[in-house]
């Protein structure tokens, strides 16, 4: 974890990640690159294995779950997940996770100005404690918390969810981290508190540089505020997208079928989901070929036969940047309609 940051290097690089909770492979082979100040979105239906993928990249997994394949760079240096101190020394400085409930990621016995410097002390412990002091302040003030000298004396419970949020996005980003992946950070709030914490997730990325993986359930949201979207299903990423063609472009059928559940304003209501049948097969008895298959209305008698092919789509004006690569995991990507 020594190697300096360059604009060159990725901040987060994954390749061929795989994680297996005792029998069953929920991660089977992602790919993930990130490069400095980038927003990704990890997208798909809960259960497909986003938290996974995350938990894993921290070296956080549960009991029982564990990486059987892969390798993970963090800003050019190879992490290893055997070593501890490494780990310890890497989350919060390297990569940072904010989780979906603040409330349970908050320590309810202590101050949120205590919880900030022991996220500090921890990476810098000779710190002095008005120093600490003073970037703590700054730190609840960077993520929109007014009137900080006040509010780091208060605990968990004294704030409100978009509030206790913000709070642990402070600790978070704490100690300048090259990456913040962050969990559906806003799925227990409100959809007005929703947006404000996209937009501070914006702020950061703008002032402090960090690089933002948001994992989510939500197509609408990756696709407002990411620079590029990667789907899973069935522990996969099936299509890797830059955003400003997934509404039109979208070639995977999951993804089509995901945009299409979407709800429509103006449309009257039961008319604006867009069903997927059927529901995702269990990660321990996955069909043989593509996993989707069995829901595909796409679908021929090939697609349930060997894995499918990684299609190059490559939108004509991105390929044309360098930026951004547009792959889908199908043997039809390139005869679904888009649009
Ligand atoms: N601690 C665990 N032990 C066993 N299985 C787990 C554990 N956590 C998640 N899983 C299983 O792994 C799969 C992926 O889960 P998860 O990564 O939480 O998906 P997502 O975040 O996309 O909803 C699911 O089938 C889930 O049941
Ligand atoms: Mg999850």
């Amino acid at each position: 974890m020594s190697a300096a940051p360059s604009p060159a290097l990725p901040a987060l690089s994954v390749e061929g990640l795989r994680v297996a909770y005792g029998d069953v492979e929920v991660v089977r082979g992602v790919d993930l690159v990130v490069r400095p100040g980038e927003k990704v979105g990890v997208v798909g239906e809960s259960g497909c294995g986003k938290s996974t993928v995350a938990l894993a990249l921290m070296g956080l997994l549960a009991a029982g779950g564990s990486v059987t394949g892969g390798a993970v760079t963090v800003s050019g240096s190879r992490v290893d997940y055997h070593d501890e101190r490494a780990l310890d020394r890497m989350r919060g400085s390297q990569l940072s996770l904010v989780f979906q409930d603040p409330l349970t990621s908050l320590d309810p016995v202590k101050s949120i100005g205590s919880q900030i410097a022991e996220a500090l002390r921890r990476h810098s412990p000779r710190m002095s404690r008005a120093a600490v002091r003073a970037r703590c302040a700054e730190l609840l003030t960077a993520v929109g918390v007014p009137e900080p000298e006040r509010r780091l004396r208060q605990y968990p419970h004294e704030f409100s969810g978009g509030m206790r949020q913000r709070a642990l996005i402070a600790v978070a980003v704490a100690n300048d981290p090259a990456v913040l992946i962050a969990d559906e950070p806003t799925t227990a709030l409100d959809v007005t508190t929703q947006a404000q914490v996209v937009d501070l997730l914006d702020s950061l990325v703008d002032g402090l540089g960090v690089a933002v993986v948001l994992v989510t359930h939500d197509i609408g949201l990756v696709s407002e505020f990411c620079d590029r979207v990667l789907v899973m299903y069935a522990g996969r990423v099936v299509e890797e997208v830059p955003s400003d063609v997934l509404f039109g472009g979208a070639a995977h059928p999951y993804t089509r079928a995901l945009l299409e559940s979407l709800p429509v304003p103006g449309r009257p209501r039961g008319e604006d989901l867009a069903w997927i049948p059927g529901a995702p097969p269990p990660l321990s008895a996955l069909p043989p070929g593509c996993s989707f298959a069995p829901r595909c209305a796409w679908a021929q008698p090939e697609c349930s036969v060997g894995t499918p092919p990684r299609v190059v789509v490559s939108e004509p004006s991105v390929a044309a940047l360098g930026t951004a690569l547009h792959t889908a995991e199908c043997r039809r990507a390139l005869e679904v309609p888009r649009g």
